[in-house]
């Protein structure tokens, strides 16, 4: 992926984030505390390289990457918490909830949340990308986080603790859990450079098969990487009983998904006409990452 996108969007995070020299201080240095703690910031990423690959201007794409990046993080403080997941590391640093007490934890994801969709529907925001792709950006990120996307699947891996749920159910909840949001970030950079339907349905296709792969790595590497590369604690899984692909399948067999919803994903970049090269080594990248 392009290098000079992280200082990008770290600048633009920053940006965005409110002062905290008012009486919601403390809630303000807990929302900056999970956004700028480091992520990979693969989602706004996605939006800025599809942002390019449709012809667009970064700096109009740079609104929505924020947006989907806080939306990110809010779901990752709140999959934290004790009533969730309970783990106390994230991104390398004390969960935010051990940082700041679980009742501001919960308040600072809220206000994340929100603060995306300010974003997104902004006066300034609207001058700079316009009103359709903001009304439409908006539109999207809200169904894919909302309760038959992000949120739903966040409820189904739940309720799928303490039993083996069936493969069907699994593939379900992680399409809704973790492909929605990098479908949405694909789809928001087509948005944003005002790319038409069949062009932000293939973007989408894109997110969804990355998606899959990147959930299933994900509970590979809960499996057999550590806590200091991870940044987070691994064994998370198997202490909550979760169901995941690979207490179903096993590691090899999800090894062979991961690859396969790789191949997936780069076969979507054939309907684009431009140059897809970097999103292809991006989908490998992902596959392989170490954390
Ligand atoms: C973690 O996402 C949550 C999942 C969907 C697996 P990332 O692996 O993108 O986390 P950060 O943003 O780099 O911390
Ligand atoms: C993440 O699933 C799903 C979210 C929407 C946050 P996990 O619970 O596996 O994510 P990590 O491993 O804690 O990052
Ligand atoms: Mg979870
Ligand atoms: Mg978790
Ligand atoms: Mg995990």
């Amino acid at each position: 992926m392009n290098k000079c996108y992280l200082p990008l969007i770290e600048d633009a995070l920053e940006r965005y984030l409110p002062g905290s020299d008012s009486r919601e201080k403390k809630l303000i240095e807990s929302m900056r505390y999970s956004l700028k703690a480091g992520g990979k910031r693969v989602r706004p990423m996605l939006v800025l390289e599809f942002n390019a690959l449709c012809g667009g201007k970064i700096k109009r794409a740079l609104p929505f990457a924020c947006a989907v990046e806080m939306v990110h993080t809010y779901s990752l403080i709140h999959d934290d918490l004790p009533c969730m997941d309970d783990d106390d590391l994230r991104r390398g640093k004390p969960s935010n909830h051990k940082a700041f007490g679980e009742d501001t934890a919960l308040l600072a994801g809220d206000a994340l949340q929100t603060l995306a969709f300010e974003i997104l529907t902004r006066d300034d925001t609207a001058a700079l990308t316009g009103d359709t792709a903001c009304r439409k950006a908006a539109a999207t990120l809200a169904k894919y986080a909302g309760c038959y996307g992000m949120a739903g699947g966040q409820m189904i891996d739940l309720e799928s603790e303490q039993t083996q749920a069936s493969y069907e159910v699994i593939m379900e909840l992680i399409a809704k859990k973790t492909a929605c949001l990098l479908q949405a970030a694909c789809e928001l950079g087509c948005i944003a450079a005002g790319a038409d339907d069949k062009t932000v349905r293939a973007a989408g296709e894109y997110g969804k098969a990355i998606g899959y792969a990147f959930q299933i790595r994900d509970d590979i590497l809960d499996c057999i990487s550590t806590d200091e590369v991870l940044g987070k604690p691994v064994g998370s899984d198997e202490a909550n009983q979760k169901s995941t692909l690979v207490s179903l399948l096993g590691l090899e067999e999800c090894n062979r998904m991961v690859d396969k919803y790789t191949a997936e994903a780069i076969a979507a970049l054939r309907q684009f006409d431009g140059d897809t090269k970097t999103l292809s080594r991006f989908a490998v990248n992902l596959a392989r990452r170490k954390k």
